[in-house]
């Protein structure tokens, strides 16, 4: 940086031209190598000591009257370029780092993240479902009795309570028994929950983790999730459940495929039935995934018990004893359960189910 001031004798246009172009220069070489825009700032146009302030009151000062505002018009471009310099990126930049930030070093890479493979199964599932114009509800985890099994149609000690390995919450035995907690073995008492609150038509999908006493192995764990449908109207019937799951079947795992229905037997529907899809690894022929059987066991369904029907309605006529909007004389309905996991695990060929708890990252970044 050169602070001498050259004196000024001619003030014709192509004296000031050149003058002002080796000014110029003189700005764009710093700027070039700009290491320190303050002390460029304060050479330049420091208020007391800066070279424009210095310059123009010289050479102003010797300037005869009618060239002063041709050279004012100079200084000011020059001010101009001066300005622009100390704003561009690399100046920028540079005087946040003498700040501390240094806007030009990479940034620190946050991998955005991916759903978790249940729950991505989940949602296209419940999707398939929303399309059809369900919509989805929730409840707790810690359940009643009186919701987990009683108003499902299993009654106190009755045997069928012996398929759900339930784990109690402790001291629940002053409670009476519809009041004590239970982790909730299933989604299905969100149905009675939503039939409570909600009259018909009921079109809902409930997804949501359930608790087991289960052993884990390849194909079991203590917490799992399940996705629950209930359909709730005038006219349903075991048709309309077999429509909607063959479609939501066809929807999942793609059109060939096709489904049968077994009968079976839950507490709360009547008829009840299993559901199987044939088999899409091997198409049906028989593989060692479908045990040979070229069909694979993937739900539970069946049409509403009436008896459930009318444990809801008892709920209801507590608070308005006329109520009679789950008579089932007048409605009908279907349900229907199945397991994420094992829907995952067939859609994505994951063998064995403790993988998805892992937080095992080379097994969850093969969803991403
Ligand atoms: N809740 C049943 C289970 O967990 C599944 C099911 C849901 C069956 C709805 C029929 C209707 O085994």
């Amino acid at each position: 940086m050169s602070d001498e001031i050259t004196p000024l004798h001619s003030f014709d246009d192509a004296s000031l031209d050149t003058a002002f172009t080796t000014l110029a220069d003189e700005v764009r070489t710093e700027t070039d190598s700009l290491s320190d825009p303050e002390a460029f700032r304060l050479h330049w146009l420091g208020r007391k000591q800066g070279r424009l302030k210095l310059i123009s009151e010289a050479w102003l000062k010797s300037a005869p009257p009618e060239a002063k505002k041709a050279l004012g018009i100079r200084f000011n471009q020059l001010k101009q370029q001066i300005e622009a310099a100390l704003e561009a990126p690399t100046a920028v930049a540079t005087k946040s780092a003498v700040h501390g930030i240094d806007i030009t070093l990479p940034g620190t890479v946050r991998s955005p993240g991916i759903p978790h493979p249940l729950l991505s199964t989940m949602h296209e599932v419940v999707s398939v479902f929303h399309h059809l114009g369900y919509s989805t509800n929730l409840g707790p985890q810690v359940e009643s009795d009186f919701y987990n099994f009683e108003a499902l149609n299993f009654p106190p000690n009755h045997p069928a309570r012996d398929t759900q390995d339930t784990l109690v919450i402790a001291n629940q035995q002053s409670r009476p028994s519809r009041d004590r907690l239970l982790m909730r073995t299933h989604t299905s008492p969100v149905q009675i929950r939503t039939m409570i609150a909600q009259a018909p038509p009921v079109r809902i999908v409930i997804p949501g983790k359930v608790h087991r006493n289960d052993a884990a192995d390849a194909t079991h764990s203590p917490i799992f999730h399940q996705i629950e449908g209930l359909c709730v109207d005038t006219n349903i019937t075991f048709s309309d459940l077999k429509g909607t799951l063959d479609h939501a079947m066809k929807a999942l795992f793609g059109s060939d495929v096709k489904t049968r229905f077994f009968p079976s037997f839950f507490p709360f529907t009547e008829p009840s039935a299993d559901v199987q899809i044939s088999c899409i690894f091997c198409g049906g022929k028989g593989c060692r995934k479908c045990k040979h059987s070229g069909w694979i066991e993937l739900l539970g369904c069946g049409m509403v018990d009436p008896a459930v029907f009318a444990a809801v309605t008892a709920e209801r006529r507590k608070i308005n004893p006329a109520d009679d909007a789950y008579n089932s004389e007048k409605i009908t309905g279907f349900a229907f359960g199945m397991g994420v996991e094992r829907i995952a695990m067939m859609l994505h060929g994951v063998s064995d189910i403790g993988h998805f708890y892992s937080g095992d990252m080379r097994f969850l970044e093969q969803f991403a």
